[in-house]
């Protein structure tokens, strides 16, 4: 079957249900066992101490709907297993909490989402994580293997993280994957513990599958893409059956599971998730076009608009099946020009968050960024004429007839 098809049907029998085509809703937060033995067993393999045949033990652990929708974003994105999460945080949180501990080293591309460059400072660095970033951009690779090679000493016995987020929150800046996973398999003859977890939020499940370039997890906002309706907040992991069930581990112990209706509404959302991302796509190269000829906008980051010659250009064909939906523009002028235009669109909502079937746009400075230290806005180019757009389902001409008709206002 193909991925279209997939989201659509598998993991969930109707016959089962009284021939309900759409799956209920498991509203429940224990389940009965046939026997003692039997619960004994399924509570075994859920907490991880014995390996063997699950069942459903307490909606911590598992429930039919996560069931569900993990089967199928597994299946799109060809993973062994998928965990889903009550938020992208949750996601991120969880699988570093299953492969860090104190003393451990997390390499990380600059800019990340500003929850997790957070996330990063505010809990991993005081739980005695080190947290380096380096530069996203073509030159990734060669900085992060300067950045390490200066720690060498220090990484023996530890366990190390290569997390990137490409293309880059909010600057749309690329890379290289298979880059980054040379470098880990490097480490890795030298007996060192690493992998290569990779956010693709940005591009989702449409537009590029880092497993296919071998990084380890997969981590997903579910909130942005593949929710896609802007009405859940969720989060998945996507890896190897056994990474995945240590991430699951994780999950069950400090409870950073969804609940049934988010599992649910994530459910019926990734039947349209082809569709929907295709047709945002589209609107997006339109409005990219309009906006890097527009006399009031400095410049767009758009990958379809990068330089032809560029390294940047090189990677996203090489990693990228389509350009996407977000695009970054700067305004002519700085922090006042750049409110006045966010104070009079219309069409677009003015709102944090992307991947809805709405235009959503924001000010990534003073707003998704705003926890981000200077040096790092500075190097990322967060600044305070930036844009950031994530374009919607609506018709193309509206959403520009909007963008035109604030950018006349400055
Ligand atoms: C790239 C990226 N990763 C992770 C997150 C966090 O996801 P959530 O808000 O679902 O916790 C976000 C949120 O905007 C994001 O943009």
């Amino acid at each position: 079957m193909k991925k279209e098809t997939v989201v659509i049907s598998k993991g969930y029998d109707p016959l089962k249900y009284n021939g309900a085509v759409k799956p209920p809703i498991f509203l429940t937060s224990t389940y009965k066992f046939k026997s003692a033995e039997e619960g004994e067993s399924f509570i075994r393999v859920a907490l991880g101490l014995d390996k063997g045949e699950s069942g459903f033990v307490y909606s911590r652990f598992s429930n039919p709907n996560f069931d569900i929708v993990e089967e199928r974003l597994s299946l799109l994105e060809g993973a062994e297993a998928t965990a889903i999460f009550s938020s992208g945080m949750a996601a991120i949180t969880s699988t570093l909490l299953a492969f860090v501990k104190n003393g451990d080293y997390i390499f990380y591309t600059n800019p990340v989402y500003g929850g997790t460059e957070f996330l990063f400072k505010e809990f991993f660095e005081k739980m005695g994580v080190s947290t380096i970033h380096v530069r996203a951009g073509s030159d990734t690779p060669r900085l992060m293997e300067d950045k390490i090679s200066s720690l060498k000493a220090k990484l023996k016995g530890k366990s190390v993280i290569l997390y990137i987020e490409t293309p880059a929150n909010p600057n749309n800046v690329m890379v290289d994957i298979e880059a980054i996973v040379k470098i880990r398999d490097k480490l890795l003859k030298e007996g060192i513990s690493v992998k290569v977890i990779a956010d693709n939020t940005f591009m989702g499940p449409i537009f590029q599958s880092p497993l296919e370039q071998k990084v380890d997890i997969v981590l997903y906002s579910a909130t942005k893409f593949i929710g896609g309706h802007s009405d859940v907040i969720s989060g998945a992991a996507l890896g190897s059956k056994e990474d995945i069930s240590k991430v699951k581990g994780i999950r069950g112990m400090i409870g950073t599971n969804g609940n049934p209706f988010d599992a649910w509404l994530m459910t019926r959302s990734l039947e349209t998730i082809h569709i929907r991302m295709q047709r945002q796509m589209e609107n997006a190269v339109k409005i990219a076009d309009f906006l890097s000829r527009h006399p009031k906008v400095e410049r767009v980051i758009y990958p379809e608009l990068y330089d032809k010659k560029s390294e940047q250009y090189k990677i996203y064909k090489k990693q990228c099946k389509g350009p996407g939906s977000l695009l970054s523009f700067y305004i002519k002028g700085g922090k006042k020009e750049a409110f006045r235009f966010l104070n009079n669109v219309k069409l677009c909502k003015l709102a944090v968050s992307l991947g809805g079937t709405e235009s959503l746009i924001e000010h990534p400075k003073a707003m998704t960024h705003s926890e981000v230290d200077k040096e790092t806005l500075k190097d990322a180019e967060i600044t305070d004429n930036m844009i950031r757009l994530s374009v919607g389902i609506e018709n193309f001409e509206d959403i520009i007839n909007d963008l035109k008709s604030a950018l006349d206002k400055i």
